[in-house]
């Protein structure tokens, strides 16, 4: 429930972990572009940052219980009225309080109360992350719609290092933002419970140690793909190639450089997938040698031609695996660049690669790559095709999940 002329209301749940002082700018950023903000911490979250804090930075009062104001039945009114519920960091046992309806305080009471989405963007030691109760706990409560944002990956608490970091604030930012920005749909999670692959970025194919050849894809596409889907309550795999972007709260970001490896890459996140959608610009040649030290010039010679041979067609393997008898069913999208007689070579193109979808794009050196806009055809197997009108890749993204979700099984 948005409160008219007013910016959409989030409560932001704070829990007892370390982390707590990067909420203080996400809190920034939130107030800061419009949307009014209650903070409600745990009692152990104001051992890390106190009550002052999030009072002067969210200009709204703090109380940890619902014995404050009882007259207002705060922990059953908040909870009623807000946009969205964004916790973090959410801490192991947190977790574990929500997904038991464990009720607390105020911030435990809240969450039974609410009725927008939730996002839980949990934070703790890698040990702690990966025990089976918590992995239990996430599973619960992701099956009950909310979003559980995966942990990044990196320098932890004290010397050590793993998964476990709660993701910076322009992640979580991102992250709130496209919760609520999915227009009257954004208490649609139609992608909870399914895990799905994205490719994104370009490959790169050495010659030797520091020469390759790649391409131009920004990889802005792909990121945009798994940030709405992570929107819309699926578990992401994000197998990026080459991309100089922040990693989309709550993906698990796996990196790659050549096309054979990003082939092994997506297709081992590709076997427990519901969806894979290829928008990766994968080189279709490698060189046929590797020079295992730099290449040289000599004077007065001429250069060795390189010589090239082919990669593997992943998107065609993806398909091909998911066509095997008692394979998994998915939906596989591939996506087609195109400079020329677009929708022919991409009819063409959806018929030889096999797959469910295929997005077809015009590209050339002032379209799509590197811009944040993109335009496109989306065609499926069934003849079908869907077109979208130039807009933000956000959008485009949007519209290739509301396809993938209808032929989901
Ligand atoms: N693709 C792939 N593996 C390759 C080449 C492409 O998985 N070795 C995927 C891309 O990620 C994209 C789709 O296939 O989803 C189409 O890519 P594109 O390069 O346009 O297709 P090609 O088959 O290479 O056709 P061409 O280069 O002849 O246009």
């Amino acid at each position: 429930m948005t409160t008219t002329g007013e910016g959409p209301r989030v409560l932001l749940g704070v829990g007892g972990g370390i982390a707590a002082y990067k909420v203080c700018e996400l809190l920034r950023r939130l107030t800061e572009s419009g949307h009014r903000v209650r903070v409600i911490p745990t009692r152990d979250a104001l051992r890390f940052v106190g009550e002052p804090t999030w009072a002067a930075l969210s200009g709204e009062p703090v109380t940890t219980e619902v014995w404050s104001d009882v007259a207002q039945v705060p922990h059953v009114r908040l909870g009623q009225g807000a946009d969205l519920v964004f916790v973090a960091p959410a801490t192991a046992d947190l977790l574990a309080k929500a997904a038991h309806g464990i009720a607390d305080d105020l911030l435990t009471n809240t969450l039974l109360t609410a009725r927008c989405p939730v996002v839980f963007a949990p934070a703790m030691h890698t040990e702690m992350w990966e025990h089976p109760a918590t992995q239990a706990n996430v599973a619960t409560l992701r099956s009950r719609g909310s979003v559980v944002i995966e942990p990044a990956v990196g320098r932890l608490t004290g010397s050590d290092s793993g998964k476990g970091r709660l993701p910076d604030p322009d992640a979580l930012f991102e992250a709130a933002r496209r919760v609520l920005t999915r227009g009257g749909r954004h208490d649609e999670r139609d992608l909870t419970g399914r895990h799905v692959v994205v490719s994104a970025g370009g490959t790169r194919e050495p010659l030797d140690p520091v020469r390759f050849i790649g391409n131009r894809s920004s990889g802005l596409q792909g990121y945009a793909l798994a940030r709405t889907a992570l929107a819309r309550g699926a578990q992401v795999t994000l197998v990026a190639a080459n991309v100089a972007l922040p990693d989309p709260a709550g993906a698990d970001v796996v990196p790659t450089g050549s096309a054979r490896e990003m082939r092994d890459a997506v297709l081992k996140a590709a076997a427990d997938a519901d969806a894979v959608v290829m928008a990766a610009a994968v080189a279709d040649f490698r060189p046929a040698d590797y020079e295992d030290v730099k290449i040289k010039k000599t004077a007065g010679v001429e250069p060795a031609p390189i010589r090239l041979v082919e990669n593997p067609d992943i998107l065609a393997e993806v398909v091909q695996e998911s066509r095997m008898p008692g394979a998994r069913r998915q939906v596989v999208v591939g996506f087609a660049a195109e400079t020329h007689d677009v929708l022919e070579h991409g009819r063409q193109k959806l018929a030889r690669k096999g797959c469910d979808l295929l997005v077809v794009n015009e590209v050339g050196e002032r379209l799509t790559f590197g811009a944040p806009d993109n335009a496109a055809v989306i065609l499926s197997a069934d003849g079908a095709a869907v077109e979208v009108p130039r807009g933000t890749k956000e959008a485009l993204a949007d519209v290739v999940w509301d396809l993938v979700a209808t032929r989901l099984p």
